[in-house]
């Protein structure tokens, strides 16, 4: 009898615990929660928080440069895995690694010769990859502390305030981020900015995707649709020539569904420019309306993942650079073992007047919104 009494008591004390510890989601039940992520090698406190849908749907965002470093999503039998690469410690993060899950900004992609002119004014920028500037100089968003807070559900607003002059960049920015995870297993990523200058924006995460599994194999043979007539050609460094190419009769003609290993080799001067694919496509789309840039199926998991945006580019790079050399989630990241779909302004757009604008004045406020929609079949 006191033992049954004991045990009821006991197990009320830890049903009451449970419900005031901090909140490891309970099946059911959309939620967030945060913990310790250790210091960065200067001092910094990072945190990492997981956002949880009903369904179980899952994703793991650090402070460190905003960062997804893992997202789930269900194969065809209903079971979520992995499908991002991603670092196990802060310390892997500050490696520093090719921009894994990261928040880029803020000018994401490449500013031709480290330099761009605005309302008469030259800047100059730290070059970072050849004569160019990429994913916003050398301490770009992705290396800074961004401010969370959870939002209603399972989501996450992170904020950065990049000052006036940051990277060579006129104006101070104050960027808000807002990732959400909804029932119909879709993260959802919402960029607003506002500025005190004239500038340029361009916002985007550069998630490695690997649909069968972080570290399970290469991408080749991943099947893409990219509802894009047109891409923008580059030259030899990566910048685009200003011209707005068909992609039809071409290797990067994805409007029907190929497998990224399909024609990847051929010998095309802009894949070998690229090294495989590392370009950005011209999204067919009218208006500024949420609309869907791609599409992409990994056969053996059949887990597909559509990507719709408000944005007019979409930057598909296949892993070109990865090399084997780094190593997270007890994997070895491989050549072409990972995709990433950065939607986007067009790369160099302040230096190419012809391009969409990525100018945003006093006053404006940029916006856009990206969905990585997950099923299976
Ligand atoms: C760029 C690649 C680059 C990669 C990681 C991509 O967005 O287009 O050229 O290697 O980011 O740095």
């Amino acid at each position: 009898m006191s033992y049954i009494r004991w045990t009821t008591s006991a197990l009320l004390g830890a049903l009451v615990l449970a419900c005031f510890a901090q909140a490891p989601a309970k099946k059911g039940q959309a939620a967030v929660s945060k913990k310790d992520y250790g210091k960065t090698a200067g001092g910094a406190a990072v945190d990492l928080y997981t956002l949880t849908t009903a369904a179980g749907m899952k994703a793991e965002i650090i402070t460190y440069g905003g960062a997804l470093v893992s997202l789930t999503a269900p194969d065809k039998s209903g079971s979520y895995g992995d499908v991002i690469l991603g670092m196990d410690n802060i310390k892997g993060y500050e490696t520093p690694v090719p921009y894994f899950g990261a928040l880029i900004g803020r000018y994401g992609n490449r500013i031709g010769k480290a330099q761009f002119a605005l309302d008469g004014k030259t800047y100059k920028l730290p070059a970072n990859d050849g004569p160019n500037t990429l994913h916003g100089g050398i301490k770009g968003f992705d290396k800074r502390i961004w401010s969370a807070k959870p939002g209603t559900g399972a989501s996450l607003e992170l904020t950065y305030v990049s000052k006036d002059g940051e990277e060579g960049f006129p104006g101070t920015l104050s960027a808000k981020v807002v990732y959400t995870l909804t029932d119909k297993n879709e993260l959802t990523i919402d960029y607003t900015a506002t500025t005190d200058k004239s500038t340029v924006v361009n916002l985007t995460n550069h998630a490695y995707f690997n649909l069968a599994g972080p570290g399970e194999g290469t991408i080749l043979g991943h099947e893409v649709m990219i509802n894009a007539d047109r891409f923008t050609p580059v030259d030899a460094t990566l910048i685009p020539t200003g011209e707005l190419k068909a992609v039809k009769g071409t290797p990067f003609d994805f409007t029907k569904s190929t497998a990224i290993g399909a024609r990847i080799d051929h010998a095309d001067e802009q894949l070998k420019f690229g090294k495989g694919y590392d370009h950005n496509w011209v999204l067919n789309r009218s208006g500024g309306a949420l609309s869907k840039a791609a599409e992409v199926r990994e056969p053996k998991t059949g887990r597909v993942m559509e990507v719709w945006t408000t944005e007019p580019g979409l930057q598909f790079y296949t892993g070109n650079f990865l090399d084997g050399s780094l190593k997270g989630k007890g994997k070895t990241f491989q050549h072409r073992g990972a995709f990433c779909m950065e939607t986007q302004h067009y790369p160099d757009s302040p230096n190419k007047p012809n391009f969409p604008s990525t100018t945003l004045k006093p006053g404006q406020t940029y916006k856009t919104s990206t969905v990585y929609r997950f099923s299976a079949k």
